[in-house]
């Protein structure tokens, strides 16, 4: 067939309707996109070790490293320098000061309380985010406490341990907390203790849908967690066949007074992040977590895929789904990308 009778038959079937005359020419795709990133929509998670000057490679994570605090204050530095708007928080706690109930959650001089206080001082413009929950402190790597049988995490056990360590970062000056713990009725407890010490202004932004996700593999490394993790978390983290159940939790979260909510994983979990945003239209994250990141650094390492290129689209598809916010390990980068 020449290309003249298909032509005619091309549009007979069309009706004329071409979605490639859009996609033409460039001007034409910039105006007709819907989704953009931008700046203020990336978080960026670091993580701190112990020590003054100190800066820890995480294998697992190829770019990232462990920071000690002056060097924490220096990233939180540079984030405000590239228009980084928020930094998540997330310590790799010596191990001889892990012990069954995550005491050191509690220390308001551990080393997430130190960093905070140290990133404040240095009068640095970016809000800090710091994790609710005690799997960084454990010495069974777990979100909770066990209770007395020993044989699974006792949610109102946890939650009390939860309350107080929220009121510790309150008290470090956070500017947001973030339980990450899936402990039921955490949110509602939590909001009900800041509020009677006077943080009431304080925003909670709930890992509300977060799943028992084996994309999380790097992060136990970096914060140390992944020797000592005892089992695993399916007794409080969701399991990846429910989609329904995110809705519900959502909303549960919200019932409590969750201001933001998440979703993480993030890339497996896009049809989450979409449902989540229709169903209830508030401020929803979602966490590229530390598995995907090593995902995409591994193939592009081997040469499979285009890096910057998969980064960015895989950031673009979380706005489509209808994130407003991402934490992502690659923010700093992008930031600087979407600066120029
Ligand atoms: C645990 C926590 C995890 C992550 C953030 N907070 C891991 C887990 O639930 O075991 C994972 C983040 C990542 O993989 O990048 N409180």
């Amino acid at each position: 067939m020449d290309k003249h009778t298909a032509r005619g038959l091309v549009n007979e079937v069309t009706g004329g309707r071409r979605m490639r005359r859009r996609r033409l020419q460039p001007w034409l795709r910039d105006l007709a996109r819907e989704n953009v990133l931008t700046i203020n929509d990336l978080i960026w998670p670091i993580f701190l070790t112990e020590g003054v000057g100190t800066r820890e490679p995480v294998a697992s994570m190829p770019g990232v490293s462990r920071l000690s605090p002056d060097l924490a204050v220096d990233a939180a530095k540079r984030a405000e320098d590239l228009g980084v708007r928020a930094l998540a928080l997330f310590p790799n706690t010596p191990s001889e000061l892990r012990d069954e109930t995550g005491s050191e959650a509690l220390n308001s001089n551990n080393l997430v309380c130190t960093a905070v206080r140290a990133i404040k001082a240095a009068g640095v413009d970016v809000g800090l985010i710091t994790d609710v929950a005690l799997d960084p402190y454990t010495s069974h790597g777990h979100d909770g406490v066990f209770g007395s049988n020993d044989q699974q995490i006792d949610n109102d056990a946890s939650v009390a341990q939860l309350i107080l360590q929220a009121q510790t970062l309150a008290e470090a000056g956070s500017d947001m907390i973030a339980p990450s713990d899936m402990m039921d009725g955490r949110i509602g407890a939590i909001r009900a203790s800041l509020d009677e010490t006077g943080h009431t202004d304080l925003p909670i932004m709930a890992y509300a849908a977060k799943y028992a996700s084996a994309f999380y593999g790097p992060f136990r490394d970096a914060v140390g967690a992944s020797g000592t993790l005892k089992g695993d978390k399916r007794t409080y983290q969701m399991d990846p066949a429910n989609g329904q159940e995110a809705e519900h939790e959502v909303e549960l979260d919200l019932a409590e007074g969750a201001d933001v909510v998440m979703v993480k994983p993030g890339m497996p979990y896009l049809d989450i992040v979409h449902r989540v945003k229709s169903a209830f239209g508030v401020p929803t994250t979602v966490y590229q977590v530390s598995g995907e990141f090593a995902m995409i650094e591994a193939a592009a390492a081997n040469g499979w895929i285009d890096r910057d290129k998969a980064i960015m689209e895989s950031l673009l598809a979380f706005k489509r789904a209808g994130a407003d916010g991402i934490l992502t390990y690659f923010a700093p980068e992008i930031a600087a990308k979407l600066a120029k």
